[in-house]
Protein backbone atom coordinates (compact mmCIF):
# COMPACT_ATOMS: atom_id res chain seq x y z
CA UNK A 1 0.00 0.00 0.00
CA UNK A 2 1.70 3.78 -0.96
CA UNK A 3 2.52 5.96 2.12
CA UNK A 4 0.03 8.58 2.93
CA UNK A 5 1.47 11.75 1.62
CA UNK A 6 3.36 14.34 4.59
CA UNK A 7 1.04 17.20 4.81
CA UNK A 8 3.20 20.38 5.29
CA UNK A 9 3.03 23.93 6.38
CA UNK A 10 5.77 26.08 4.83
CA UNK A 11 6.30 29.32 6.49
CA UNK A 12 8.45 32.01 4.53
CA UNK A 13 8.95 35.70 4.55
CA UNK A 14 10.13 36.93 1.51
CA UNK A 15 11.20 36.20 -1.87
CA UNK A 16 10.86 32.74 -1.61
CA UNK A 17 12.92 30.71 -4.09
CA UNK A 18 13.49 27.43 -1.73
CA UNK A 19 9.18 27.73 -1.28
CA UNK A 20 9.42 27.47 -5.35
CA UNK A 21 11.98 24.38 -5.29
CA UNK A 22 9.36 22.89 -3.20
CA UNK A 23 6.64 23.74 -4.96
CA UNK A 24 8.20 22.15 -8.15
CA UNK A 25 9.06 18.90 -6.20
CA UNK A 26 6.18 18.40 -4.60
CA UNK A 27 3.77 20.96 -5.77
CA UNK A 28 -0.07 20.26 -6.75
CA UNK A 29 0.20 17.81 -9.82
CA UNK A 30 3.37 15.90 -9.36
CA UNK A 31 2.71 12.48 -9.78
CA UNK A 32 4.11 10.36 -7.18
CA UNK A 33 4.59 13.47 -4.31
CA UNK A 34 5.47 11.95 -0.81
CA UNK A 35 4.43 15.14 0.50
CA UNK A 36 1.39 17.51 0.22
CA UNK A 37 1.45 21.34 0.78
CA UNK A 38 -1.45 21.94 2.86
CA UNK A 39 -0.32 26.00 3.90
CA UNK A 40 2.52 28.66 2.54
CA UNK A 41 2.34 31.02 5.58
CA UNK A 42 3.48 34.55 5.73
CA UNK A 43 4.68 37.03 8.56
CA UNK A 44 4.75 39.17 5.83
CA UNK A 45 1.72 40.77 3.38
CA UNK A 46 4.16 41.51 0.74
CA UNK A 47 5.97 38.03 0.53
CA UNK A 48 6.92 37.41 -3.46
CA UNK A 49 6.47 33.33 -1.76
CA UNK A 50 3.27 34.47 -1.55
CA UNK A 51 2.43 35.15 -5.76
CA UNK A 52 4.41 31.57 -6.35
CA UNK A 53 2.23 29.62 -3.87
CA UNK A 54 -0.89 31.18 -5.72
CA UNK A 55 0.01 30.60 -8.55
CA UNK A 56 0.61 27.06 -7.92
CA UNK A 57 -2.62 26.54 -6.46
CA UNK A 58 -1.64 26.59 -2.56
CA UNK A 59 -3.59 27.74 0.54
CA UNK A 60 -1.69 30.65 1.90
CA UNK A 61 -2.09 32.94 4.79
CA UNK A 62 -0.89 36.10 5.98
CA UNK A 63 0.01 36.76 9.75
CA UNK A 64 1.66 40.08 9.95
CA UNK A 65 3.78 40.30 12.95
CA UNK A 66 3.23 43.70 13.22
CA UNK A 67 -0.62 43.02 14.59
CA UNK A 68 0.63 40.98 17.82
CA UNK A 69 1.99 42.52 20.76
CA UNK A 70 3.91 39.54 21.83
CA UNK A 71 5.81 37.04 20.60
CA UNK A 72 3.91 34.69 21.96
CA UNK A 73 0.31 35.26 20.48
CA UNK A 74 1.95 36.18 17.07
CA UNK A 75 2.97 32.51 17.44
CA UNK A 76 -0.19 30.97 19.00
CA UNK A 77 -2.21 32.42 15.78
CA UNK A 78 0.46 30.67 13.62
CA UNK A 79 0.11 27.66 15.58
CA UNK A 80 -3.42 27.33 15.56
CA UNK A 81 -3.36 28.02 11.57
CA UNK A 82 -0.82 25.29 10.97
CA UNK A 83 -3.20 22.63 12.73
CA UNK A 84 -6.11 24.03 11.34
CA UNK A 85 -4.23 23.45 7.81
CA UNK A 86 -3.89 20.20 8.95
CA UNK A 87 0.37 20.14 8.92
CA UNK A 88 2.13 17.26 10.43
CA UNK A 89 5.63 19.37 9.99
CA UNK A 90 6.59 22.78 9.66
CA UNK A 91 9.03 23.46 7.54
CA UNK A 92 10.85 27.44 7.79
CA UNK A 93 11.79 28.55 3.88
CA UNK A 94 13.77 31.65 4.64
CA UNK A 95 11.16 33.01 7.99
CA UNK A 96 13.21 35.62 9.23
CA UNK A 97 11.44 35.60 13.07
CA UNK A 98 12.16 33.85 15.81
CA UNK A 99 10.29 31.30 17.47
CA UNK A 100 9.21 31.43 21.14
CA UNK A 101 10.10 28.17 23.15
CA UNK A 102 6.64 27.49 23.06
CA UNK A 103 6.17 27.39 19.28
CA UNK A 104 9.09 25.18 19.65
CA UNK A 105 8.37 22.87 21.95
CA UNK A 106 4.87 21.93 20.53
CA UNK A 107 6.63 21.34 17.18
CA UNK A 108 9.28 18.71 18.60
CA UNK A 109 11.57 17.16 15.80
CA UNK A 110 8.35 18.21 13.34
CA UNK A 111 10.15 21.53 12.84
CA UNK A 112 13.05 21.55 9.92
CA UNK A 113 15.07 25.18 8.77
CA UNK A 114 17.72 25.53 6.33
CA UNK A 115 19.90 27.96 6.79
CA UNK A 116 22.73 29.29 4.54
CA UNK A 117 26.00 27.84 6.44
CA UNK A 118 27.44 24.85 7.47
CA UNK A 119 26.61 24.65 11.15
CA UNK A 120 27.46 25.71 13.38
CA UNK A 121 29.26 27.95 11.57
CA UNK A 122 28.01 31.37 11.28
CA UNK A 123 24.45 31.62 12.94
CA UNK A 124 22.48 34.28 12.69
CA UNK A 125 22.80 37.01 9.27
CA UNK A 126 25.06 37.91 6.17
CA UNK A 127 26.38 34.54 6.41
CA UNK A 128 28.24 34.70 3.43
CA UNK A 129 30.37 37.87 3.76
CA UNK A 130 31.31 36.32 7.44
CA UNK A 131 32.75 32.97 5.41
CA UNK A 132 34.71 35.26 2.98
CA UNK A 133 35.90 37.38 6.02
CA UNK A 134 37.18 33.84 7.49
CA UNK A 135 38.74 32.89 4.52
CA UNK A 136 36.72 29.41 4.80
CA UNK A 137 37.55 27.58 1.59
CA UNK A 138 34.16 25.14 2.02
CA UNK A 139 30.96 26.98 2.70
CA UNK A 140 27.51 25.49 2.21
CA UNK A 141 24.32 25.18 3.82
CA UNK A 142 21.90 22.90 6.58
CA UNK A 143 18.70 21.85 6.77
CA UNK A 144 18.06 20.68 10.80
CA UNK A 145 15.48 20.55 13.33
CA UNK A 146 15.13 23.15 15.24
CA UNK A 147 15.76 24.09 18.70
CA UNK A 148 14.86 26.70 21.08
CA UNK A 149 18.84 28.26 20.61
CA UNK A 150 19.13 30.20 17.41
CA UNK A 151 20.27 28.25 13.90
CA UNK A 152 21.06 25.19 16.48
CA UNK A 153 19.78 21.69 16.37
CA UNK A 154 20.03 18.04 15.39
CA UNK A 155 21.88 18.94 11.42
CA UNK A 156 20.12 16.14 9.28
CA UNK A 157 21.51 17.08 5.63
CA UNK A 158 24.18 19.57 4.83
CA UNK A 159 25.84 20.33 1.10
CA UNK A 160 29.24 22.34 1.24
CA UNK A 161 29.99 24.88 -1.90
CA UNK A 162 33.92 25.63 -2.72
CA UNK A 163 34.73 29.08 -2.15
CA UNK A 164 36.48 30.62 -5.19
CA UNK A 165 39.51 33.43 -5.15
CA UNK A 166 37.28 36.09 -6.70
CA UNK A 167 33.88 35.06 -4.36
CA UNK A 168 32.03 37.94 -3.15
CA UNK A 169 29.34 37.75 -1.11
CA UNK A 170 26.51 38.01 -3.66
CA UNK A 171 28.41 35.35 -6.06
CA UNK A 172 28.84 32.60 -3.40
CA UNK A 173 25.09 33.42 -1.79
CA UNK A 174 24.04 32.53 -5.47
CA UNK A 175 26.10 29.09 -5.17
CA UNK A 176 24.83 28.54 -1.67
CA UNK A 177 21.37 29.16 -2.83
CA UNK A 178 21.46 26.98 -5.95
CA UNK A 179 22.58 24.21 -3.31
CA UNK A 180 19.83 24.91 -0.58
CA UNK A 181 17.23 24.25 -3.66
CA UNK A 182 18.68 21.20 -4.33
CA UNK A 183 19.38 19.89 -0.89
CA UNK A 184 16.00 20.86 0.66
CA UNK A 185 13.58 18.95 -1.29
CA UNK A 186 15.93 15.93 -0.97
CA UNK A 187 16.14 16.19 2.68
CA UNK A 188 12.06 16.56 3.05
CA UNK A 189 11.42 13.37 0.62
CA UNK A 190 13.99 11.98 3.22
CA UNK A 191 11.57 13.09 6.28
CA UNK A 192 8.16 12.36 4.17
CA UNK A 193 9.57 8.53 3.76
CA UNK A 194 10.25 8.12 7.39
CA UNK A 195 14.15 7.69 7.07
CA UNK A 196 14.79 10.26 9.31
CA UNK A 197 14.73 10.11 13.42
CA UNK A 198 16.60 11.95 16.31
CA UNK A 199 18.35 9.85 18.69
CA UNK A 200 20.16 11.66 21.55
CA UNK A 201 19.57 15.03 19.63
CA UNK A 202 21.57 13.52 16.79
CA UNK A 203 19.80 12.89 13.42
CA UNK A 204 19.91 9.43 11.93
CA UNK A 205 19.10 8.60 8.58
CA UNK A 206 18.32 5.19 7.42
CA UNK A 207 19.06 3.98 3.96
CA UNK A 208 21.34 6.42 2.64
CA UNK A 209 24.28 5.66 0.79
CA UNK A 210 27.79 7.30 2.30
CA UNK A 211 29.60 8.20 -0.74
CA UNK A 212 33.00 8.37 1.26
CA UNK A 213 36.16 10.18 -0.57
CA UNK A 214 37.41 13.89 0.63
CA UNK A 215 36.67 17.04 -0.68
CA UNK A 216 39.99 19.20 -0.94
CA UNK A 217 39.49 23.06 -2.55
CA UNK A 218 42.03 24.02 -3.86
CA UNK A 219 42.18 20.55 -5.53
CA UNK A 220 46.10 20.03 -5.59
CA UNK A 221 48.29 17.64 -7.81
C1 LIG B 1 17.69 31.39 2.15
O1 LIG B 1 19.02 31.56 1.77
C2 LIG B 1 17.61 30.72 3.51
O2 LIG B 1 18.64 29.79 3.74
C3 LIG B 1 17.76 31.90 4.42
O3 LIG B 1 16.98 32.91 3.83
C4 LIG B 1 17.01 32.73 2.41
C5 LIG B 1 15.60 32.76 1.91
O4 LIG B 1 15.57 32.80 0.50
N1 LIG B 1 17.33 31.61 5.75
C6 LIG B 1 17.91 32.12 6.83
O5 LIG B 1 18.83 32.91 6.80
C7 LIG B 1 17.31 31.64 8.15
N2 LIG B 1 18.23 31.87 9.22
P1 LIG B 1 14.27 32.40 -0.28
O6 LIG B 1 13.13 33.23 0.31
O7 LIG B 1 14.55 32.78 -1.70
O8 LIG B 1 14.04 30.94 -0.10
Amino acid sequence: MPRAQLKIAILISGRGSNLQALIDQFGPGVAASPIEIVLVLSNRPDAFGLTRAVRAGIPTQVIDHKNFAERASFDAAMDQAIRAAGAELVVLAGFLRLLSDGFIAGWQDRLVNIHPALLPAFKGLDTHARALAAGVRFHGCTVHFVRPEMDSGPIIAQAAVPVRPDDTAESLGRRVLAAEHRLFPQTLRLIAEGKVSVVDERAVIRDTAFAGGVLCNPIGS
